[in-house]
């Protein structure tokens, strides 16, 4: 009905706002124009600190924390709910305020689940970190992690409609990662440290 489609808009709205964009114009650069071009809080750890990094990350987690609790006090659940972070993720990846273009949807997703399923957030954390750490790119991390989500909810016996929402959230993940990939692949990815060419 009418309240379940203004929350999807309003989601997609929450993760539209380029935190990214407007931390590092603040600092007087053009981020989707450095580094690996990405909005997110690894380019922008690669271009500005760790400082403005988490600020970024922060409010991007954010985002889709809030646009899932919000759902919830509005008593959606299932379906809709996953509807719901789809919606907050496709706003950051698909901004309503950058023409469409936006950031890859990792610390958002992260967000929407830390309220989907916290015991999940927490797992998908661990073996996201560990992945990071292990192999210094936060990519394959990113990737991981979003498959641990599904293989962890499976594990736990979640509902189906949980599963698929993490499914569709991973599939956009690697979607958007899919430059990353092909670098991975070659091997010349960015490792963690190391920094943007401004
Ligand atoms: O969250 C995005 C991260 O996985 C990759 O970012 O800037 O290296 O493409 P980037």
């Amino acid at each position: 009905d009418l309240t379940h489609g203004l929350i999807l808009l309003l989601a997609y709205l929450f993760g539209s706002i380029p935190a990214g964009v407007w931390v590092a114009r603040y600092h007087g650069i053009d981020i989707q124009k450095v580094g690996s071009g990405n909005t997110g809080a690894t380019n922008i750890q690669r271009t500005l600190g760790n400082w403005p990094a988490l600020l970024v990350a922060a409010f991007d987690i954010f985002k889709g924390g809030i646009a899932v609790l919000l759902a919830r006090l509005f008593g959606l659940e299932g379906l809709m709910l996953g509807g719901v972070a789809l919606a907050a993720v496709l706003g950051h990846n698909y901004s309503i305020f950058l023409g469409l273009r936006g950031g890859k949807g990792v610390a958002t997703s992260l967000g929407t689940l830390l309220f989907l399923d916290p015991v999940v957030a927490l797992c998908v954390m661990v073996v996201g970190v560990a992945t990071m750490a292990l192999t210094r790119y936060i990519s394959a991390g990113s990737l991981v992690g979003s498959i641990a989500a599904v293989v962890v909810s499976l594990a736990l016996g979640r509902p189906l409609w949980q599963v698929l929402t993490l499914v569709a959230l991973a599939a956009l993940i690697f979607w958007t990662h899919r430059e990353n990939i092909r670098r991975l692949q070659k091997g010349n990815e960015r490792r963690f440290g190391e920094k943007a060419a401004q």
